[in-house]
């Protein structure tokens, strides 16, 4: 979702300005802007690409201060009026933010009372007058910003200038993440470590409600208190949060053909000399637990189901799993011994922020299963565990959903201290490679389902639970509608729609309903379907149409899921779709 770049005391800001909104960009956004002070305010914004932004802006401005923003709408349309930088009513402050604010509305009615205008339809322009309010009464940027903190409801993440003072960047958050990076001589912002990284590795890592002053030279950070708060340096690792496509056409493919790299890193990181390794609290926690809840959103729900069937099946823990957004509505807390693992990969998704707000009130301890070091679930779980899959940037998740599967049969394998479960997960990560050497025929079925307008995934057991992963993606990549059915389910129901426009793809891996899976097929072929098999060589049949080396059967979604991510990735493709940017998708979805 939106991206906030901004610098101070960087002798020429505009490539890092327009190189760091660059960098943001698969955050997913609609339009993008920027401001600096040169003999006055300046500021360039419109609707469309951070490339569409460049042509408007001059090559060079030597401004002490500038900030960039790249928005993802939420309040009022996507267009140059909405998009950001805002300036407040007086014309005094100049503001980027990232969230939603809650109570804009409430203030909004006050300010205009108070005789403000506003040009937008942001909550955003509301926050830049409220600031102005204060301003205009007390002459002091930071007691006007401690004073709106205290009004505000909801999430930001907020970087701002002031007329009065041109050489100071103001910054403020809450439940939007925040960064400054420390430079020799200059001090940057943004909600992303990746934008600043080729300026500097020393960052500071703001907390819910702090605000700060940041100069060419100096930071400062104070609580809602107003108190001044000693921030630590952190710094992150590089492998981590470049961004670089090292040669690939897209981050989609770039980041499929990362996944076996990316299960040996995490089999490496948490198998040690010949035994699992892993914190031992956090094991004899989730070994204590009489329940354990799941809560994630997307493709990470589609992994937690995965997980919860693996807890049941190998350490006999129940589980249930929830989408996070329904959960934080209708909490449902099962078991005397309750235990909660979260899974996302940015670490930043508003709607498991909220869960984790009610987590922490009930007291039930809490693993987040996270690629991102830093990000506020990392930071506020209890226990965190990274996938250290490297930086995803495409939209549509590949290799996390695939670590977060690994990583979880890893930690049901320290908890019921079962070796082969390691073993078993070496082996299949060693056939993932085999799902390449038939890109030939997953091209083909690409072209051949290209034109239709729905299709069917159908599996059964662990099969059905990739197959949710698989029509999640090509929906998300391809526009093409998919939905996904236990093969025994469409009997009762959606096999009305099957016609013979309607291809359906099966995953047959799993011994024990194959010949279940094959009758379903029967079923479908009867009403004209166009089935697609994917099955392994002992369960195959003739007209398979991929067969996999046989790998253990819990484990599909580490193996075939390859095969779905290339599906969605040629089909979206062949139908001439930006593919790391799919429409309406925000890689980091930090609204409600
Ligand atoms: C799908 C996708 C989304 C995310 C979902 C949760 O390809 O990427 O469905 O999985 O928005 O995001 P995280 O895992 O960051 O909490």
């Amino acid at each position: 979702m939106c991206g906030i770049v901004g610098s101070v005391g960087l002798h020429n800001p505009h490539d890092y300005i327009l190189d760091g909104l660059k960098l943001l960009n698969y955050r997913g956004y609609d339009s993008a802007g920027l401001a600096y002070f040169e003999h006055g305010i300046k500021i360039y914004k419109d609707k469309g690409s951070v490339e569409h932004l460049e042509t408007l802006v001059p090559h060079n401005f030597s401004s002490l201060v500038a900030i960039g923003h790249t928005r993802w709408a939420t309040h009022g349309v996507a267009n140059k009026t909405n998009s950001h930088p805002h300036l407040s009513y007086h014309q005094k402050i100049t503001i980027v933010h990232n969230g939603v604010i809650e109570n804009y509305q409430e203030i909004k009615n006050f300010l205009l009372k108070e005789k403000y205008d506003f040009y937008s339809e942001t909550d955003t322009e509301v926050i830049a007058n409220l600031l102005d309010y204060f301003y205009t009464k007390n002459n002091d940027m930071l007691m006007s910003i401690k004073e709106s903190i205290s009004l505000i409801n909801g999430s930001y993440a907020i970087c701002l200038f002031n007329d009065d003072h041109p050489d100071v960047l103001y910054v403020m958050k809450r439940s939007s993440p925040l960064l400054i990076g420390h430079g020799d001589g200059f001090n940057l912002v943004s909600s992303d470590a990746s934008a600043m990284i080729k300026y500097t590795n020393k960052f500071i890592d703001l907390n819910d409600k702090e605000y700060g002053i940041v100069t060419k030279d100096n930071i400062q950070i104070f609580n809602e208190k107003g108190e001044a708060v000693n921030k630590e340096y952190i710094s992150r690792d590089i492998a981590d949060i470049a961004i670089d496509l090292k040669g690939y056409p897209h981050y989609m493919v770039k980041e499929i053909e990362e996944i076996p790299d990316v299960c040996a890193k995490l089999l490496s990181t948490y198998y040690k000399d010949g035994d699992y390794h892993f914190d031992k609290e956090l094991i004899d926690a989730l070994s204590k637990a009489n329940h354990i809840i799941f809560i994630a959103c997307g493709t990470s729900y589609h992994a937690s189901l995965v997980g919860g069937r693996l807890f049941e099946s190998f350490a006999n823990i129940s589980t249930s799993e929830y989408i996070a957004s329904e959960w934080a509505n209708h909490p449902r807390i099962t078991g005397e011994w309750p235990f909660v693992i979260m899974l996302s990969q940015s670490g930043e998704t508003a709607d498991l922020i909220s869960c984790l707000k009610i987590i922490e009130e009930k007291k039930i301890p809490s693993l987040v299963i996270t690629n991102t070091e830093g990000s506020t679930l990392d930071r506020k779980c209890q226990y965190s565990l990274l996938l250290h899959a490297g930086k995803e940037v495409s939209v549509a998740s590949t290799k996390a959903y695939v670590a977060q599967v690994s990583l979880l049969a890893l930690i049901v394998g320290a908890v019921s201290k079962q070796k082969y479960i390691y073993e078993d997960l070496l082996k299949a990560t060693s056939y993932i490679n085999n799902v390449q050497n038939n890109i030939e025929k997953i091209r083909n079925i690409a072209s051949n389902i290209k034109k239709s307008e729905s299709l069917y995934f159908l599996g059964r057991g662990y099969d059905y639970l990739l197959s949710l992963e698989a029509s999640l993606k090509l929906k998300e990549v391809s526009y093409i509608h998919s939905e996904a059915f236990p093969g025994g389910e469409i009997k009762h129901g959606p096999i009305a729609l099957i016609d013979k426009n309607t291809p359906v793809i099966v995953f047959i891996t799993d011994e024990e309903n194959a010949v279940h899976m094959r009758n379903n097929i029967q079923e479908v072929v009867a009403r004209g379907a166009k089935v697609y098999v994917i099955s392994t060589k002992s369960l195959a049949k003739k007209d398979d149409d991929i067969v996999l080396d046989d790998f253990p059967y819990y484990l599909t979604s580490v193996v075939s899921s390859t095969f779905a991510f290339y599906l969605a990735y040629y089909t979206s493709l062949l139908k001439g779709y930006n593919v790391d940017r799919p429409r309406n998708l925000a890689k980091s979805v930090t609204v409600e």
